[in-house]
């Protein structure tokens, strides 16, 4: 496209800006930046100012499978996950694409140390799970790591660097998801350097169609898979492809299962699993409203007293089911680097603008049937969002620690 082409689309959208310090560039930065300005998909910018709130269908209370119901059926649980992960049934997938802006770590999160007198990496963690459930099943869990542009190199280098902490590399395989621009508050596209917009990971719900655009799916030992555990990096207690959670949801007959745990009081900060027309679905503890948070049942028990903990297991065949179909688009507030009109860095210290996310709790809704399967939160919810107080390294460690881990 040539210069008067762009600057004219950039008009329309109100994005000239963007053209600023172009006549400075070399020849090479300037096809990099219009590279850039084609793919941006500028129909976000209309979701600014949206209230999402607003289109929310009747909310009413799921049931959920809780821990008395598991133990009570414990071992066919087991036997039933077992069997589905030894026909290579199961997979995992790490979503590693965040860029943990709260803990404000600027390499990628896995590799955070959460060791006190030796090392041990949150990656390490993690696939030390996994290799216990491998033993268990006598079969390797694939494991599919999603990066971002903006990890991608660290977090591999670092996988080989500790030889996959142990896991045949034949059975990890790493793929980038998409990127969208970053935006000011009053909807400017922002420029992280005189040559580049601001982009940022598309936010976790981005995963299956990252995944399929990869082509891992095809070229894998994919073609036994029917089910995927996807789960977060930061959760140190994090039960990966858990033998007990894969077969009370295959038993359930639905196309998905999410783990919960009861809140700690009604006020909690978590998505809380619910109903919503009728379909299971996730709402956000600032979506909450006074009369959700308190709604108790016959029993006494607070109606919506489940919290997801960001480890969902997904029916393959309902996912591609859904592949065409848009997730809903969450408009969030960051901190976000950027160079001013002057051409100057700019690290913020407050929030200063929005991204644009899919999230994976969306999905839930999309699948139609979801089984809330219920966990106790201090032996495997322990996550490390923030540099100090809730969820931080040192409530992780002291959980870790409490679940008789070494550090
Ligand atoms: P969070 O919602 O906690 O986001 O991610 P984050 O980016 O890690 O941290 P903040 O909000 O900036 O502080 C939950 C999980 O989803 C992954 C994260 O890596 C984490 O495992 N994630 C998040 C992605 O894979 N991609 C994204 O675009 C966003």
């Amino acid at each position: 496209m040539i210069y008067d082409e762009m600057k004219k689309k950039l008009e329309g959208y109100g994005q000239q800006h963007l053209l600023q310090f172009y006549d400075s560039l070399t020849d090479a930065e300037k096809a990099s930046l219009f590279s850039q300005l084609s793919e941006i998909d500028y129909s976000l910018l209309t979701l600014i100012g949206e209230n999402e709130s607003m289109s929310r269908g009747k909310i009413t209370p799921i049931e959920t499978l809780t821990q008395e119901e598991v133990n009570a059926r414990a071992e066919h649980f087991y036997d039933l996950g077992i069997d589905a992960i030894k026909a290579g049934k199961v997979g995992a997938i790490l979503l590693a694409g965040g860029q943990g802006t709260r803990l404000g770590f600027d390499k990628p999160k896995g590799t955070l140390n959460v060791g006190i007198e030796k090392n041990i990496y949150l990656f390490e963690l993690l696939v030390q799970n996994l290799l216990e459930v491998s033993r268990q099943a006598g079969a390797f869990v694939p494991l599919f790591v999603m990066t971002s542009e903006i990890n991608h190199q660290d977090t591999t280098q670092f996988f080989k660097e500790h030889n996959y902490f142990g896991y045949p590399s034949c059975y990890m395989f790493f793929f980038i998801q998409d990127m969208t621009p970053s935006v000011d508050f009053n909807g400017k596209i922002l420029l992280e350097d005189k040559a580049r917009v601001s982009l940022s990971p598309n936010g976790n719900g981005g995963w299956y169609s990252s995944l399929l655009k990869a082509g891992l799916l095809k070229e894998t030992c994919a073609n036994t898979l029917e089910w995927l555990n996807v789960f977060s990096v930061d959760n140190v207690l994090q039960k990966i492809a858990d033998p007990y959670f894969v077969g009370a949801t295959i038993e359930s007959g639905c196309a998905s299962g999410a783990k919960v745990v009861k809140k700690a009081y009604p006020e909690e900060k978590v998505g809380v699993l619910c109903l919503e027309d009728g379909m299971p679905s996730i709402i956000e503890y600032f979506d909450m409203t006074e009369e959700l948070m308190y709604a108790k049942n016959q029993n006494g028990d607070f109606s919506y007293n489940y919290g997801v903990i960001l480890n969902y297991l997904f029916r393959i065949d309902e996912l591609n089911k859904l592949v065409s179909d848009r997730l809903p688009i969450h408009v969030v507030t960051k901190k976000i680097p950027y160079i001013n009109e002057q051409g100057e860095y700019i690290k913020p210290d407050a929030p200063n603008g929005y991204k644009f996310e899919e999230l994976v709790l969306d999905m839930v809704h999309q699948m139609g049937t979801c089984l809330p399967y219920e966990v106790i939160r201090n032996k495997e919810f322990a996550p490390i969002k923030n540099r100090t107080g809730v969820d931080s390294l040192d409530t992780a460690r002291d959980l870790l620690i409490e679940n008789g881990f070494t550090l």
